[in-house]
């Protein structure tokens, strides 16, 4: 059998974003949020934003969705009595930081991937001071870490923005946020600085959407692509700033990356392959290399992208400020064929591949091909910061979950890993799961898509005690981290 060991500095944590976990959204100061009105969904019943047109007439345009609606501009954000909104109370983290952290020092890990919620810190994105009771709720959680050795590897900005920004300057689309992004990063930089080292400018970058990673009320790429390209240099920004004011510090942003196969040999499907794929290398290239590709304005021709809007300096910014390491998500793979929708995430079918219950295709190895493949083209170390299996977990009366199938995808995945780095010899910093205390669903909004290593007491409504109960993969996780991997 092949040693699965890692390395002995090798980071074992778990992954969460504030909108998903946090909860108490109306407390503490914090702003609102675009995910604040996000009502839950399913596979059938997509989520959607709540919002009011002048004449008082409800719309609901469609959210976490590539091809988001457009969103009328007079169109302002309400709250409905009778919809759930996932974000406010999510699994409340925000009051059980303590019971969560100690759970997962319980199971050894040393590092803890979170967001900072933006309007926690910058309630509408645009005060000259930031909220101290903000900061302080981040500097607990902290403190809380350091308790028990885990580092913080915190992600500045998760697919949100504050409310204000989206609805005043279309988010992303206008360069004032830029401006906005860079103080917000300094605040952190300059409290958190001397506690963390390692940060993520961006979540998702490469999944442009309507009120997820850009805040564009517009489905048109026009918007979107300048969107993508404001955050490039608001990225690059930051990490210039973070060098400069943080000795060590080491900065990625993550990317959402499904490895994309094509459906077949024959050249078309191939050739489709390669285009969808540099649907994410542009992301990555800009950002872990510094400059725009050769291949740019082909991308763009897909999405009626005329031209990119560009500063003076941002040529340099760009090259300047370039990622120290390359991080991502993996949970699948996609599969690809010519005469598919483009940007089509799904795909076609790949027949040998099973499926969760949400159509996510399982595929281990695949994990190990991304890994190669990035480092192969840029060069810089990795970093997994999301795995996981969306499941539907059955508790017993004592809330115990007997979750094999969770086990099987992780050790499956943690072993692709391994041989990457330990055969292919692919510097990676570290590993961090999705959710490893349950929480509610990106996607879908709900809470039965559960990842978790601990199960939260909580139905799609909210319902339950909230109650965390470990599962059975929280002690086999607690051994492979205790071996190092030796246990896989
Ligand atoms: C990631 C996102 O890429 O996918 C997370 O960063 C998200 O926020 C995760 O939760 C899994 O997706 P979902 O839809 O199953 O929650």
């Amino acid at each position: 059998m092949l040693n699965k060991k890692l390395p002995k500095d090798f980071m074992w944590g778990g992954a969460t974003a504030d909108f998903q976990y946090e909860g108490g959204f109306n407390e503490g100061g914090r702003g609102l949020l675009s995910h604040d009105y996000e009502t839950n969904g399913s596979i059938e019943h997509p989520r959607h934003h709540t919002m009011k047109m002048p004449d008082g007439s409800l719309i609901n345009p469609r959210s976490s969705f590539i091809d988001a609606e457009d969103v009328p501009d007079e169109a302002m954000p309400i709250f409905i009595d009778d919809q759930y909104y996932p974000s406010h109370q999510a699994v409340d983290f925000f009051h059980r930081y303590k019971e969560d952290i100690k759970l997962m020092a319980g199971m050894g890990f040393n590092v803890f991937r979170f967001s900072i919620c933006w309007s926690r810190i910058f309630p509408t994105g645009e005060e000259e001071k930031p909220n101290e009771e903000g900061l302080k709720f981040y500097d607990d959680v902290i403190d809380e870490l350091a308790k028990y050795k885990m580092q913080p590897l915190i992600t500045i900005c998760h697919d949100e923005l504050p409310m204000e920004l989206v609805l005043k300057y279309n988010g992303w689309a206008s360069r004032k946020v830029i401006d906005y992004y860079v103080k917000y990063a300094e605040t952190l930089f300059e409290r958190y600085g001397d506690r963390c080292k390692y940060w993520l400018t961006f979540n998702e970058i490469n999944a442009i959407r309507g009120f997820g990673p850009t805040g564009v009320r517009k489905s048109n790429g026009q918007d979107r692509y300048q969107a993508a390209h404001n955050m490039f240099v608001a990225s690059a920004k930051a990490v210039q700033l973070g060098h400069k004011m943080m000795k060590d510090s080491q900065f990625g942003a993550m990317y959402a990356m499904s490895e994309i196969y094509p459906a077949t040999c024959k050249p078309e499907d191939m050739f489709f392959h390669l285009q969808e794929h540099r649907e994410n290398w542009y992301f990555i290239d800009i950002m872990g290399r510094g400059y725009y590709p050769n291949y740019a304005p082909e991308v763009w021709s897909h999405h009626n992208v005329k031209n990119i809007e560009m500063a003076p300096n941002d040529k340099k910014d760009l090259m300047d400020g370039q990622l120290d390491f390359i991080s991502f998500s993996y949970y699948r793979s996609n599969t690809v064929k010519d005469g598919d929708k483009w940007f089509n995430v799904g795909g076609s079918t790949n027949p040998y591949l099973k499926e969760t219950p949400w159509g996510w295709p399982v595929d281990p190895l695949g994990l190990r091909y991304c890994m190669n493949e990035i480092y192969d083209r840029i060069q810089k170390p990795i970093f997994i910061v999301e795995n996981g299996m969306g499941a539907i977990d059955q508790p017993d009366d004592n809330l115990y979950v007997c979750d094999d199938y969770r086990i099987d995808y992780l050790k499956e995945h943690l072993s692709a890993m391994a041989d990457a780095i330990n055969i292919d010899h692919v510097p990676c910093l570290g590993y961090t799961m999705w959710g490893p205390i349950d929480l509610v669903s990106l996607s879908t909004g709900e809470m039965k898509k559960r990842y978790g290593l601990v199960y939260v007491d909580m139905d799609d409504l909210g319902n339950g005690t909230l109650k965390r109960v470990p599962k059975k993969s929280y002690n086999w996780m607690k051994r492979v981290i205790e071996t190092n991997g030796l246990a896989l």
